[in-house]
């Protein structure tokens, strides 16, 4: 019956996700702060077109909040949903090649029933939006088996600021038994998995400053320390051969996995070959001792996400930079503190300072690593909902991206988060040309009312 619907309603579903896709939800961007808003207010007409009660666009100090719920009987668990509506920037705008605010269907090797090209297809407007859909199916025919509530916020992709504080001090409206989340992937449309842990962020911009003014190179060049020199050495200082991070203490509170932990993560079907093919790079590096998969997903890193500084206009301009810049994060991992990372980051940093030049270390966003065990009840139901659903059970995967606010669900309200997403690697999500399989568009709102009955039955 469930199907059914789905299957009927097919094109309309595809409709309402692209009428959604097409409003540029960019929260970093304050020259798209209507658009945002926008977005929200669709959100919210698509709550209320399915029949969600009390919905509402909460304002914030930035983007706002919507809010909605269904309560069909208090003796049933509650669903809390979490997604968001907002999207990254799509810039570089020349990559794509078709335009990121109006998506289209094109078949691709991996998808070959279609992908929907547009930024947020898959992060996480389409996997947020089968949430909507899904519980519309549920409604208009078998009904719910769970209470729910949504609540999708517009700060994600900036640090989902405003959400700490709204979650802080709205305890009792989103009181719930479990949090279910679709904003991550799986291993393949034909292996499906379950993100049972994610990374936690610790971000940093830096700043050497050197002489009061951009100078001759040929005048000053040798006497007096360059910027970029010295924030490339003190960068490359960062790891050692072994591509291990060097700031004392680093890894003090890393969780190590045990021998089994690691043998049954190596069963997960993975190609180093293929890999490498898809990135167009000619071999993986990473910390010695460990896989590729672990590299990405147990494993703390340190990158430099972007660096500037001195003359990059074009031709040549002989110069030594009067200062230099870079952004840099550390994934972080069970049970890493982002707090104690932050600390030993900024220490660190300042320790190595050479001589001549000046650094100044700004902390910018800190999330915590998450993880929900295996042999918790929101995993039992969600790999019971996934093996009907694929007539496979899922793997439990530890991913290596990073939801913050997942730690915050779990320290403030209590709540552990399931996080069922349908998304691929290489569906190119932050990247030109994002895309989300119709396939799995369509499998997650199949799965989704399959979590619900399968958590009602533990439940009981
Ligand atoms: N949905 C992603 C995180 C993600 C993607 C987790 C795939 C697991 C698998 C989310 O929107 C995201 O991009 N998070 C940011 C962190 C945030 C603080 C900007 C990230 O991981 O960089
Ligand atoms: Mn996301
Ligand atoms: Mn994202």
């Amino acid at each position: 019956m469930l199907k059914a619907y789905i299957q009927q309603n097919r094109q309309r579903f595809l409709d309402e996700l692209f009428e959604l896709l097409r409003i540029p939800s960019v929260s970093a961007d304050t020259k798209f702060d209507a658009d945002v808003k926008k977005t929200a207010e669709f959100v919210k007409k698509s709550l209320v077109d399915i029949g969600i009660d009390k919905v509402e666009v909460i304002a914030t100090k930035r983007h706002p909040i919507v809010y909605g719920e269904k309560m069909v009987d208090p003796s049933l668990p509650t669903i809390l949903i979490y997604g968001h509506y907002d999207v990254q920037p799509a810039d570089p705008l020349e990559l794509w090649i078709t335009a990121p605010f109006d998506p289209v269907i094109k078949k691709t090797e991996i998808h070959p029933e279609g992908a929907i090209f547009a930024r947020g297809a898959c992060d996480d407007k389409g996997q947020m939006f089968m949430h909507v859909k899904a519980v519309e199916a549920m409604l208009k025919t078998t009904g719910l088996p769970c209470n729910v509530k949504f609540m999708i916020e517009g700060e994600e992709e900036v640090g989902s600021e405003n959400l700490e504080a709204f979650i802080k001090s709205n305890k009792g409206k989103l009181a719930a038994d479990v949090i279910l989340i679709s904003d991550t992937g799986m291993l393949g449309n034909g292996t499906p998995s379950v993100t049972v842990g994610l990374r936690g962020l610790s971000y940093f911009e830096v700043e050497v400053n050197g002489p009061n003014r951009d100078l001759h190179s040929g005048l000053y060049g040798g006497a007096v320390a360059n910027p970029i020199n010295m924030l490339c050495s003190m960068i490359a200082s960062l790891h050692d051969g072994d591509r291990r991070i060097t700031i004392p203490g680093f890894y003090d509170q890393v969780l190590e996995l045990s021998k089994e932990e690691r043998a049954e993560m190596a069963k997960a079907p993975f190609s180093e070959e293929n890999y490498c093919k898809a990135l167009n790079i000619t071999a993986t590096v990473g910390e010695k001792g460990y896989t590729t998969m672990e590299r990405a997903t147990i494993r703390p890193t340190l990158d430099v996400n972007g660096m500037w500084g001195g003359y990059t206009g074009v031709g040549a301009k002989t110069v030594i930079p009067a200062s230099a810049f870079a952004k840099i994060s550390m994934r972080i991992v069970p049970n890493q503190d982002p707090h104690k990372i932050a600390q030993l980051f900024q220490q660190h940093f300042e320790s190595i300072v050479p001589a001549g030049v000046k650094v100044v270390v700004k902390p910018h966003h800190a999330g915590e690593p998450a993880m929900t065990p295996t042999d918790s009840l929101e995993y039992k139901a969600a790999s019971l909902a996934v093996e009907e659903s694929f007539g496979k059970k899922p793997i439990p995967i530890r991913s290596g991206g990073s939801i913050p606010i997942v730690a915050m669900f779990e320290k403030v309200l209590g709540l552990k988060s399931v996080l069922l997403g349908f998304g691929l690697d290489s569906d190119a999500i932050h990247s030109p040309n994002e895309h989300y399989g119709v396939f799995n568009y369509f499998k997650g709102i199949e799965t989704i009312p399959l979590f619900y009955k399968h958590y009602a039955q533990l439940k009981k």
